[in-house]
């Protein structure tokens, strides 16, 4: 190399190096790489959309963004979105060049999320949509990127409290911008059932209500409670409007229908899906409850029909079935259930309780579809092609992984987010428990006691917002953001940094959170006292 080369390189060097540090501080999750070139793409009315009918979801969401349209004949550069084999449904290159930005993909996936990318390389403002910015300058750059994981998951529990089919939409949109793929919708419980089913009305006429909720923290004595009448449902119509929705953002929504247990607002609505067929009241307070379904056929039969319109209802692969927390006292006392026991030659409740799993698994199965369940199901014996749901620590999730099972890892010590996430005075009732962003970003869904072989069983993890405590749609929010960037970073990014450096991202990254007008805490620190 000559000297005027070598200078000229060096130059070169030094500009990539500082536009990377200079705007790096932008993407959450990281991206895999991320190289500067020289000069700038400028973004406006006059730039033109050139795509193929199978990315118009990305196409729609980027004009809708950027408010512009993408049919003109006079045009000053263009975006295109191009089919490239990169080796990963949901990857994409995202190449910013001073005429073009050329997206590729295999699939709508990974072109989405490249413009999810490319949304956080635009200025913060457009997140309003009342932004008076024309023109955008994004500086020239290579982002090629894929997910580590191919489950990456938010639930929310709608049964304790139920939120607007706005929020519902809201919370979607948000996992889609931080390139979740997957939402799990608690739908039923002891508290109410949140989803119309057609040929058993009273599951809504009466399961959906509550005459009182317990006020304060379940432990608080002397226990009171609301008297005012609290539910409601999603009726069939606003489930398909929210699917629909879902899919414009390739969001998979994962319905979750509880069984055997948490199941008091279905036998209040049909006492007779219990032992004891006696009436009871949807439940008014937190905890597990004694009265689950019996096992008797007629459950089946009605589970059955349950489950055919809800599958009526969700494009996806799976319904979630729960399996947690089923006391078993009303089974020792039932003649019909130990009639069963003996019958089906089992050894015990637990034994009962995976007869009752596998079963709805076979039937399930045999429409196409697949059960995930919470760990429980792994007493008694695991369901033949179940997905298992780790929630009770990694324990659960190791055994199924190890017996070549699919795994979701959900610990509640790192992953639940109605724990509190701070420990200063002031902080809003919660549940229990301390997780704080820190320890959220720091976890590793692969358990180091898994070999090589068992690890691909892994296939992501997902936090759970239970909300016995979150009256309102702002205080889901407060609980979930921030920590849900940190789980983003810990699902897609292969790259991912250390957490001070993530801080100091997630800090930028609230002012568009601000824009979305959404209720996050600020949370970032570990606070260890109170
Ligand atoms: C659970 O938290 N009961 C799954
Ligand atoms: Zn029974």
């Amino acid at each position: 190399m000559t000297h005027k080369k070598i200078i000229v390189f060096s130059l070169f060097l030094i500009f990539n190096l500082s536009c990377f540090v200079g705007f790096s501080s932008e993407i959450i999750p990281n991206p895999d790489s991320r190289v500067f070139t020289i000069g700038e793409f400028i973004l406006s009315n006059k730039t033109k959309i050139n795509y193929s009918d199978d990315f118009k979801i990305s196409v729609d969401f980027l004009k809708d963004f950027l408010n512009i349209d993408s049919k003109l004949d006079k045009y000053s550069n263009q975006i295109n979105f191009l089919h490239k084999d990169i080796n990963n449904e949901e990857g994409y290159i995202l190449e910013i060049l001073e005429k073009d930005i050329n997206i590729y993909s295999e699939t709508n996936k990974g072109a989405f999320y490249a413009v999810q990318t490319l949304r956080q390389l635009l200025p913060y403002q457009l997140e309003s949509n009342k932004s008076n910015i024309k023109e955008f300058k994004v500086p020239c750059q290579i982002i090629k990127d894929s997910p580590k994981f191919k489950y990456r998951g938010m639930h929310l529990d709608v049964s304790r409290h139920m939120f607007s089919v706005d929020f519902i939409k809201k919370y979607i949109d948000a996992l889609a911008m931080l390139k979740f793929n997957t939402f799990h919708w608690h739908l039923t419980e002891d508290q109410g059932w949140r989803i119309e089913i057609k040929k058993y009305p009273k599951l809504n006429t009466i399961g959906s209500y509550r005459d009182s909720t317990l006020v304060g923290h379940y432990t608080d004595k002397p226990i009171t409670y609301n008297k005012k009448k609290y539910g409601g449902y999603y009726s069939q119509k606003e489930v398909k409007d929210i699917v629909a929705f879902a899919k414009s953002r390739e969001v998979l929504i994962i319905p979750e229908i509880e069984m055997p247990g948490h199941a008091q607002a279905a036998i209040a609505s049909y006492p007779f899906l219990s032992c004891e067929q006696k009436q009871i009241g949807v439940a008014s307070t937190w905890g597990v409850f004694e009265d689950i379904y019996c096992t008797r056929e007629s459950t089946f039969s009605f589970l059955e029909d349950v489950i055919d319109e809800v599958m009526g209802l969700f494009p996806g692969q799976y319904i979630h079935i729960g399996g947690d927390e089923a006391p078993k006292n009303r089974w020792k006392k039932c003649d019909d259930c130990q009639n069963l026991i003996k019958s089906e030659k089992l050894k015990d409740e637990h034994e009962l309780q995976s007869y009752f799993i596998t079963r709805m698994e076979k039937y399930i199965n045999a429409k196409g579809k697949k059960i995930i369940g919470w760990d429980e199901i792994l007493d008694g014996g695991l369901a033949p092609n179940a997905t298992v749901m780790s929630w009770r620590g990694e324990s659960g999730g190791i055994k199924a992984a190890q017996m070549g099972h699919e795994v979701i890892m959900s610990p509640n010590a790192n992953l639940y987010f109605d724990h509190y996430q701070s420990k200063k005075e002031g902080e809003p009732v919660a549940i229990g428990g301390f997780t704080p962003i820190e320890e959220v970003y720091n976890y590793n869904p692969i358990p180091k006691e898994l070999d090589e072989n068992e690890k691909k069983y892994i296939i992501g993890a997902q936090a759970n917002v239970w909300t016995e405590y979150m009256k309102t749609s702002d205080h889901v929010e407060y609980m979930v953001f921030p920590r849900i960037l940190a789980l983003s970073e810990v699902l897609w990014s292969s790259n991912k940094t250390n957490f001070t450096e993530f801080k100091s991202r997630a800090e930028n990254y609230f002012k568009r959170l601000d824009k979305l007008d959404i209720n996050y805490s600020k949370h970032l620190e570990k606070e260890e006292t109170k």
